[in-house]
């Protein structure tokens, strides 16, 4: 509450330009979980590698589609784990943050991004997707998802999360 009239009393003191907000730019607007909203300080596994496309074939229409460009981001507790060659399984507290864009001017300017977020909450010797919760966007609150958790079954075997070491070795 008190940073929206924080920011609308910025924009009007700059006459509304675009400048008022510049230095927040780069991240989605909102107030953000505070267990992802610093991610884009993060290490940005697709930092260098363009992913579009469908390289799964379960894409859908979700995360903006195959036509859609994205990049994943992994805090510190799951780094290690998510650039490896696996096997995987992710330690409790790993958040992985995807930003996904229309297209690829959008994905160069950097805005306008959709955010998704997966969250490891327990540790255990079995893949589980109830060690998981999930938040379909920036300002969303984290919980069981049965849409999120579904498809990505599909990579069970690897903790539930695609987009690995592994896989962008192959991509
Ligand atoms: C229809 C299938 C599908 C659904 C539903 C889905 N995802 Fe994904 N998700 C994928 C695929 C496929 C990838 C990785 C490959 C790619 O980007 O093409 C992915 C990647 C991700 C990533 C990056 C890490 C990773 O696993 O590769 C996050 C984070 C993520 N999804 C979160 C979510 C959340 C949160 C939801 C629910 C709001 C959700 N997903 C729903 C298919 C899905």
């Amino acid at each position: 509450m008190r940073k929206s009239l924080y920011r609308h009393t910025a924009a009007w003191v700059l006459g509304g330009t675009a400048i008022a907000l510049a230095g927040c730019a780069a991240l989605p607007g909102g107030t953000a979980d505070e267990r992802w909203a610093d991610y884009k300080n993060w290490t940005k596994i697709t930092e260098g590698k363009v992913q579009t496309g469908d390289p799964t074939g379960f894409i859908g229409n979700v995360h903006k589609g195959p036509n859609g460009y994205r990049d994943v981001y992994v805090n510190d507790i799951g780094a290690a784990m998510l650039a490896s060659e696996g096997p995987y399984n992710f330690p409790a507290g790993t958040v992985v943050v995807k930003e996904q864009y229309d297209n690829q001017a959008a994905w160069e300017s950097g805005k306008g991004a959709g955010v998704t977020v997966s969250l490891k909450m327990t540790a255990s010797d079995d893949l589980s997707k109830d060690n998981w919760i999930w938040a379909e966007s920036y300002t969303s609150t984290a919980g069981e998802s049965a849409f999120c958790s579904g498809c990505h079954s599909i990579a069970a075997k690897t903790d539930y999360v695609f987009t690995n070491g592994a896989f962008l070795a192959a991509h």
